[in-house]
């Protein structure tokens, strides 16, 4: 991929990084003028710092930040998330301006399936449908039959004809718990969540026996063992649906910790407990997302760097893969 440049290194070129922003700066004024004058929309992921999920213009789960970046009428698309993305919004929009406030904010289960890499493991499987997480980088999109995100993916496997046998990449998290849900048995690319990988089970157990009134609610990225202990499990956006419609008080959340600042909005009664890792440090933060902040996103849209530009093959040749994933979305009705 030819065309990405790196936050600091873009910035420094233009010698922005010299600026220093005035401390006395409304940034959040600032933003939202921005806005206005360059026809801007902020799409953010739950997994954002709650200032910046506060001044977004939508908010939302993989899937409905895809479905919201090909119906925007924006000018100009500001991506509060992560690399893969941005490049999404920026196929499914290839004629807007799509901005990442870090180039850096990537994902560990993209780097986990290099394209490349996978081409030669696809030839093994001539006969194989490709199913790709929507976590993967725009090159490997052009390697997939049909994206999915944790929303749709059950319908998505359901869409294939039960002849045909699956190749699923990258997270194997996600591909286990689906093969159980489908009784689809697939080929798994071993990749995984940073994040989602490091829950400790241990911690949880004691947790609940600590809050016996509380339900573990878990993101598919979660592995096998934590998940058989959940008691819902779903994509960030059927997390939030479900403590909002549950009578349950209390929940233990095993995911991104971001989600619970959404969460504790809609049900501010009730109580969140973030799924404690299995570790000292803020692992249940993804380190990516939250590269992230107030005052990147400030810079990006005053100086509209750094942008996502992508080849024109790849946009062309990736962007089917995508169409049919939110076909089948719109199917199911989701
Ligand atoms: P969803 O928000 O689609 O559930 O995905 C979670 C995630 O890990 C995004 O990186
Ligand atoms: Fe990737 Fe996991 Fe971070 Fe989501 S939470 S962006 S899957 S590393």
């Amino acid at each position: 991929m030819n065309t990405l440049f790196d936050t600091d290194i873009a910035l420094e070129t233009k010698g922005y990084l010299d600026l220093d922003i005035d401390p006395d700066l409304d940034l959040v004024e600032e933003i939202n003028k921005l806005k206005k004058e360059k026809n801007a929309i902020i799409l953010a992921h739950y997994y954002q710092d709650a200032d910046i999920q506060d001044i977004a213009d939508y908010i939302g789960d993989s899937l409905g930040l895809s479905q919201e970046a090909a119906a925007t009428d924006a000018d100009m698309i500001v991506f509060a998330g992560v690399h893969f993305m941005a490049e999404t919004a920026k196929i499914l929009s290839p004629d807007k301006k799509v901005l990442l406030p870090d180039l850096k904010a990537g994902c560990s289960l993209a780097d986990a399936c290099p394209a490349p890499v996978f081409r030669k493991f696809k030839e093994k499987y001539p006969d194989h449908v490709v199913v790709s997480y929507v976590n993967c980088t725009a090159e490997m999109k052009t390697l997939t039959d049909i994206c999915c995100t944790s929303t749709n993916a059950v319908q998505v496997i359901e869409s294939i004809p039960e002849d045909k046998p699956i190749i699923f990449a990258p997270d194997i998290n996600l591909g286990r718990y689906l093969e159980k849900k489908t009784g689809r048995k697939m080929v798994l690319w071993d990749g995984s969540c940073m994040v989602h990988e490091i829950f400790s089970a241990e911690k949880i157990a004691k947790l609940l026996h600590q809050h016996p009134e509380a339900e573990l609610i878990a993101h598919p990225e979660c592995e096998e063992h934590l998940l058989s202990h959940a008691s819902f499990i779903a994509s960030t956006t059927g997390l939030l649906k479900y403590t909002q419609r549950s009578n349950t008080q209390t929940f233990i959340v095993a995911t991104e910790s971001g989600i619970i600042h959404q969460m504790q909005k809609a049900s501010p009664h009730k109580t969140f407990i973030p799924a404690p890792p299995n570790n000292t440090c803020a692992c249940n933060e993804c380190p990516h997302m939250r590269r992230n902040t107030l005052e990147k996103l400030y810079i990006c849209m005053k100086y509209e760097l750094p942008e996502i530009i992508l080849p024109d093959h790849i946009i062309r040749d990736a962007r089917a893969s995508i169409d049919r994933m939110l076909e089948v979305s719109a199917k199911a009705g989701l």
